[in-house]
């Protein structure tokens, strides 16, 4: 998954992968509609991997969040290489711009910041169940738990607000497909899996560490969703756990476009102007409507030439941190939603998702699968110890440097 392949743009022929029902190959209805079509260089895409169909065993006593093996060791010292590579996202905050109060959308509580707002704003239970995963796999507090350092990412309730803001003013719903640039740990990428339950939820990520805790965060919500699914639970929609999800370690500086991503986000504090200038080439060529970051118009349109127009902004707050950032919602100039091709089974997508894409739009045994096999791959080698434990391969702890080999 981390091999970056061909950048060329390719059209996605839905009907030839299977894909139905909004990409469910499992379920046969009425092709579904999409929001825009495409290119030229039609490329039918296949299901995953056969290897990836079966549903591996649950790695005994081998949770990385087991106290009683070394597991946790290891994980610390992943966790520790995090902090030290965390001043790429070091960042002063946004100050709000004194936009029209049209743009501007006013929070329900005064000061709903952090603590507050989470409160204020209806978390679906799925949702929830997703943080309270990943909380316990990865920390709760800005990526490293409590061993310090935190890198960038909003709290659960400004994150929700963000979701909710993209609902009422960019057609976000089921329907939608999201990218997260720059990934991190995934939580962005997995609360839209639930909320709105996109149709596919895509992050990717260049820091390797970075990814794979993302990995191992995906792997136990998964494992979540398959234990609901078959243990027969009873649950409204919004308790079921969603997998239409996929991390790729990589640069997204390597892909031509966006495509197929309706929505493209980045919680975009500190990134370079390099970068910048190489989104905004990105999304210029892209058919993607949405646009949401943390930059204000005159860095996005005026500095950096992104064609859109600003549709809304909102305070937000970041976690592990007094820090606050407006959240920016752009449209793309001349994007038209009622013209907008909806009879379309077509879409453009870029060789670099293209991959992510056919995994995420599978079964949820096929995505456990392949998932599962990565983060034991790259996380573990899986070689059992005495004590139970489970020992890290030494291609993949090069950051762990204070850990001991065991046996
Ligand atoms: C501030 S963190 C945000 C993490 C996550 N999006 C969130 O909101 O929780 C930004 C991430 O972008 C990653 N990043 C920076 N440049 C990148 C690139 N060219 N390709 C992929 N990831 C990149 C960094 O490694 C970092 O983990």
């Amino acid at each position: 998954m981390s091999k970056m392949r061909g950048s060329a743009t390719r059209k996605r022929n839905i009907l030839a992968s299977g894909k139905k029902n909004g990409g469910h190959p499992d379920i046969v209805s009425s092709p579904k509609k999409k929001r825009f079509s495409s290119a030229s260089d039609v490329k039918s895409v296949g299901t995953p991997p056969s290897k990836t169909a079966s549903v591996p065993p649950k790695p005994n006593k081998v949770t990385p969040n087991s106290k009683h093996n070394r597991t946790t060791d290891k994980k610390d010292g992943a966790r520790r290489a995090l902090e030290m590579s965390a001043s790429l996202t070091s960042s002063t905050p946004t100050k709000p711009s004194p936009l029209a109060s049209s743009v501007m959308e006013s929070d329900p509580i005064k000061g709903a910041f952090g603590k507050l707002a989470s409160e204020a704003i209806h978390i679906q239970s799925n949702t929830r169940s997703v943080y309270k995963i990943v909380n316990k796999q990865t920390g709760s507090v800005g990526g490293n738990g409590s061993f310090g350092a935190i890198y960038g990412e909003l709290t659960v309730g400004s994150m929700q607000k963000m979701v909710n803001l993209m609902k009422k003013y960019t057609e976000f719903s089921a329907s939608s497909r999201f990218i997260d640039v720059g990934s991190g740990l995934g939580k962005p990428s997995l609360h839209v899996a639930q909320d709105p339950g996109v149709e596919f939820s895509y992050g990717i990520e260049m820091e390797r560490v970075r990814w794979m805790l993302g990995m191992s965060n995906l792997n136990e919500v998964l494992k979540a969703a398959y234990g609901q699914q078959y243990a027969g639970e009873q649950l409204h929609e919004e308790g079921m756990i969603k997998h239409r999800c996929m991390f790729d370690h990589g640069n997204v500086m390597e892909a031509e476009s966006f495509n197929p991503f309706t929505h493209v986000y980045m919680f975009s504090i500190g990134f370079p102007p390099k970068l910048w200038k190489r989104l905004s080439t990105m999304f210029n060529r892209s058919e993607s409507p949405y646009l949401i970051c943390y930059q204000a118009p005159r860095i996005i349109i005026e500095r950096y030439g992104f064609l859109v127009e600003l549709v809304k902004q909102a305070p937000t707050s970041m976690h592990g941190s007094s820090e606050g950032h407006m959240g920016y919602l752009y449209r793309r100039k001349g994007y038209d939603s009622c013209n907008a091709t909806l009879d379309k089974q077509e879409v453009a997508c870029d060789s670099l998702f293209e991959k992510a894409w056919n995994l995420a739009s599978g079964s949820l045994e096929g995505v456990q699968g392949y998932v599962n096999t990565q983060v034991q791959e790259q996380y573990f080698c899986g070689r059992r110890t005495r004590s139970s434990g489970i020992v890290m391969c030494a291609e993949s702890v090069e950051e762990d440097t204070d850990s001991e080999e065991e046996n």
